[in-house]
């Protein structure tokens, strides 16, 4: 029993490895990134207002064979938000291409769309990517990711 260590110092010991070890893997991926990562700058926006789109694909597409076809962008208000009747409003239509690396990075316009003051709004985006059916041939479905917006409009409803 000499040699016996607490159960708890070995626990211990187990975490101080595991975290010693996660910050190094290279390119880690939650499971969250596999639709994308998306970033928006600015966050704070005015109708006109120019602000740049990052959506990030290298985990998606290297962890989990998620390779985009058309990526769609919207201003969204999350359900249950609001009334829950105001349409997305379409900000870019895109077509994803490999050859052009994993990132899709472009500038846009917050559309003189109509706006609440004050309500949670994101911009979403939906990615249209294939899988392999039985039979080996490819059909498409639809995943999505979403980042915060706020939006202040001088003519808001
Ligand atoms: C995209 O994400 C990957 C994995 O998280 C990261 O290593 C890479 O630097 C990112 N690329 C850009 C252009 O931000
Ligand atoms: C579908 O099958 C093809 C041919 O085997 C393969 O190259 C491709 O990576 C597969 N796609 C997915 C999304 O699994
Ligand atoms: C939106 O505004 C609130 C209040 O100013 C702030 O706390 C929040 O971080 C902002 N959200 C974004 C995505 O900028």
């Amino acid at each position: 029993m000499k040699f016996a260590i607490p159960a708890t110092v070995l626990s211990l010991f187990a975490f101080a490895n595991a975290a010693s070890v996660l910050p190094r893997q290279a390119g880690f991926c939650p499971e969250a990134s596999r639709f994308g990562i998306l970033g928006v700058k600015p966050t704070n926006l005015s109708p006109g207002d120019k602000f740049t789109i990052t959506a990030n694909f290298t985990c998606g597409i290297n962890q989990y064979n998620i390779v985009p076809k058309y990526i769609d962008y919207y201003i969204e208000v999350p359900e249950n938000v609001n009334n829950g009747h105001e349409p997305p409003i379409l900000l870019a239509r895109r077509t994803f291409s490999k050859s052009h690396g994993d990132v899709d990075k472009f500038t846009t316009h917050l559309p003189d769309a109509f706006y609440f003051t004050g309500a949670a709004y994101t911009v979403q985006m939906d990615i249209t990517y294939a899988i392999n059916g039985t039979l080996g041939k490819p059909f498409y479905v639809v995943g999505g990711t979403e980042a915060g917006v706020n939006i202040t409009d001088p003519n808001s409803i």
